[in-house]
């Protein structure tokens, strides 16, 4: 059991293999937070009260003595209005008008394995000895407020998750206006904070700064995670970098509005919360009523970034990734998009297909374009049916076309949105996201449909359905390309309108999880303008996620790498892409563009048909390279081995999980004139063991790979290597 009450010490103490959280009740009142960390399983000495100094201008909670300086004391839940003054993580208002809370301990329990959380997504256990789960009660000293703050230790993982239940027990309405899936009490402020802060076409790159007194915040405001700051953030001592020292992520598994915060105190302590956006939230509970929190997935880590990423990475590829493709090699596909955008037909895009089989693609997807009668991006979405003058056979002719050529068939659909243009809007205006007498902000040309009501799901699970019912689909890739605004729902009361934002997320689970489940044979793709809504909480449906619209291979080094502190690379799709590139217009070596896909999730976007002789040669050895390396990509171990963001090159490392094969990534960013190049130091292999260099035929032992190192020239811009190194 990795959960353990000590009832002498009235100590919580909670692990991992190498890490303690570690809480005390105290005066059987307080729950205090007294370590998260290095694992420590004896107790001996630990403090009453992890407090010093004098703090005499403290509000000091009624019934203690003194010491009981409740803004400092580092709390293990806090709450508003009897003293603490740091930033809450529960603020509640009654009907009295009163925002005050008083919680007190009021039991636990520990339970074995790890529940689900009911309508929203999680982390999971396959067999109950996987991992513990506390419950603590907290209960308010006057409402009918009680608090679970649930607690889940893997056994076979240094990750903790948390979420909080509210329930009320009594009988008036309390609205709710912030509660935090997470809070930790850090007894100083010598942390940096790193977000992944990015945009459209630039997302999720790496930002590291200082703390300082006063309140950071990341944060979204959009009904989406966004594509500009991620639910994601970590404090790391100075020390810390890919290889060493201590460093604490917090993942949010959710996919709307979000919002994380550290606060430094005037006593120079700080308080981390995390969970959905209190801006613009209120969510009313009757009597009776329960709120589930989402999940926040910590994971402490004394070798620093790097051992945090694998530890994400390995339970969000096996715990949280669902269904048949979790383990799977994925089909390889092409993606029209990148090639014809909305100029296609059938006869168009067989071609288009059979040239892709012929170097050994598997899968043709059909991008935007395909229903309605859309030729931009001024209509149609909402009207599901193919457009028979791009489609006379319909999708069915088109996926039994492809079926004689080898390939099988996938899908993009945008299903929350539609477009002022279409059937759908004429016949029902009042689907959409709006509000009464105010015009109706369009984005992309479009407007969100609004999935807290229950008609609008239905029409959505109804279309899904008719789609894919005939199993000729087996793969969809689920866009979204525009965030909220007018937010509100005009089936909802006045009193429940500050409700429309995590509602709209839990109508879109719900969507996600009856389409996956009764569509099990289906690999469902996440994408939002790429990465605008690539989260923990979109995997638990998606086991790949569309990265970012940006395919230049200098760009995607850095959106991956800053992807990779979280994500896994099987979770992240990435296509060679033409070039000159789209967006940026910067022209890439094949080889670059394709080794920067090898990296993630392999596939294509290029028309085969414009590459020349020699450039399909090298598609070809490509597609060969990644049936014999794509299972320790996406299974093995990942380590960062240099930062886009540092240096003028990059460099990933994947190390299949029995040591037997290691993939080495190196990619120069501008050549460097007169440069001797740069070595980089493999990690995680065998200790003692040999490897053979597969296309040398060189052996090299563990030591002089870990610590002697393989050496690149700088030489030329944008050159990649790929080297495979198997164990003898
Ligand atoms: C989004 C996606 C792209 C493509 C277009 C189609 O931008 O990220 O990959 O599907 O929509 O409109």
């Amino acid at each position: 059991m990795s959960i353990i009450f000590d009832e002498q010490r009235q100590i919580f103490n909670i692990s991992t293999s190498n890490t303690s959280y570690i809480i005390r009740i105290f005066q059987n009142r307080l729950l205090l937070h007294l370590h998260y960390g290095k694992r420590i399983d004896n107790l001996e000495g630990i403090p009453d009260v992890p407090l010093n100094g004098s703090l005499s201008m403290s509000a000091h909670a009624a019934g203690f003595d003194g010491r009981v300086a409740i803004d400092v004391l580092p709390q293990e839940y806090g709450f508003y209005g009897t003293g603490d003054y740091r930033t809450p993580s529960f603020l509640a208002e009654y009907e009295d008008g009163s925002r005050i809370s008083d919680f007190v301990y009021d039991g636990y329990q520990i339970v074995k394995g790890k529940q689900l959380l009911n309508g929203l997504p999680s982390t999971y256990v396959e067999e109950e000895s996987e991992a513990d789960t506390l419950e603590i009660y907290l209960a308010d000293r006057l409402k009918g407020i009680r608090l679970i703050l649930r607690y889940c230790a893997y056994n076979i993982l240094d990750a903790i998750t948390r979420n909080v239940i509210v329930e009320n027990n009594g009988t008036e309405c309390v609205k709710l206006k912030s509660v935090m899936s997470v809070c930790v009490d850090f007894a100083d402020m010598y942390y940096d904070l790193t977000r992944l802060q990015g945009a459209w076409l630039r997302e999720k790159h790496i930002e590291k700064n200082p703390l300082a007194h006063g309140r950071q915040v990341i944060d979204s405001k959009r009904g989406a995670s966004g594509h500009d700051l991620s639910p994601f953030m970590a404090l790391s001592r100075k020390n810390c970098d890919e290889v060493q020292g201590e460093v604490y992520g917090f993942s949010l598994v959710y996919s709307g509005n979000f919002e994380g915060s550290a606060d430094v105190s005037y006593s120079g302590g700080t308080r981390v919360n995390f969970g959905i956006n209190s801006f613009d939230f209120g969510w009313m509970l009757n009597g009776g009523e329960c709120f589930t929190a989402p999940e926040v997935v910590m994971v402490y880590s004394d070798e620093g970034f790097g051992k945090m990423s694998r530890t994400y990475h390995k339970l969000y590829r096996t715990r949280l990734c669902r269904g048949k493709y979790r383990d799977k090699k994925r089909p390889l596909l092409i993606n029209n998009w990148g090639a014809t955008h909305y100029d296609f037909n059938e006869d168009k895009l067989i071609l288009f297909a059979r040239r892709a089989n012929e170097v050994g693609v598997e899968m043709l997807v059909l991008d935007d374009g395909w229903f309605g009668k859309r030729n931009t991006d001024n209509c149609s979405l909402g009207d599901w049916y193919a457009d028979v003058t791009k489609l006379p056979n319909g999708l069915n002719g088109l996926a039994k076309r492809l079926k004689e050529e080898g390939m099988s068939f996938g899908l993009w659909i945008e299903p929350e949105m539609v477009s002022p243009d279409s059937d759908l809007y004429r016949t029902h205006p009042e689907w959409c996201v709006h509000v009464l007498g105010r015009e109706r902000t369009l984005s992309r040309r479009q407007l969100v449909l609004d999935l807290t009501r229950n008609d609008v799901r239905e029409f959505i699970k109804d279309f899904m359905r008719r789609l894919l019912s005939k199993g000729n689909i087996s793969y969809i890739k689920w866009d979204m390309n525009r965030n909220i605004t007018e937010a509100g729902s005009q089936l909802l009361d006045k009193a429940n309108q500050q409700e429309f934002w995590h509602r709209y997320i839990l109508g879109l689970y719900e969507l996600l999880e009856e389409l996956t489940l009764e569509f099990p044979d289906v690999l469902f793709e996440g994408c939002s303008g790429g990465g605008g809504r690539f989260d923990a909480g979109m995997l638990y449906y998606c086991p790949q996620v569309w990265t970012s619209d940006m395919c230049d291979a200098a760009e995607r080094m850095k959106i991956q790498y800053g992807t990779s502190m979280v994500m896994p690379a099987s979770t992240m799709s990435s296509h060679i892409a033409e070039s000159p590139d789209h967006h940026n217009m910067r022209s890439m070596p094949l080889e670059t563009r394709a080794d920067i896909s090898l990296s993630a999730q392999f596939g294509f976007e290029v028309d085969i048909a414009t590459l020349s002789e020699n450039e399909i040669e090298i598609v070809r050895e490509k597609v060969k390279l990644y049936d014999e390396i794509w299972q320790t990509i996406q299974q093995g171990d990942m380590y960062r081995l240099a930062s886009p963001f540092e240096e003028n090159c990059c460099s990933f490392l994947y190390v299949s999980e029995d040591k037997s094969e290691a993939v080495l990534m190196f990619y120069t960013l501008m050549a460097v004139p007169n440069s001797q190049g740069r070595r980089v130091m493999l990690k995680g292999l065998k200790p003692d063991g040999v490897y053979v260099e597969q296309q040398s035929g060189k052996k090299y032992s563990t030591q002089i790979l870990e610590d002697y190192g393989i050496s690149f020239p700088e030489d030329r811009d944008f050159k990649s290597s790929i080297m495979v190194f198997k164990e003898i």
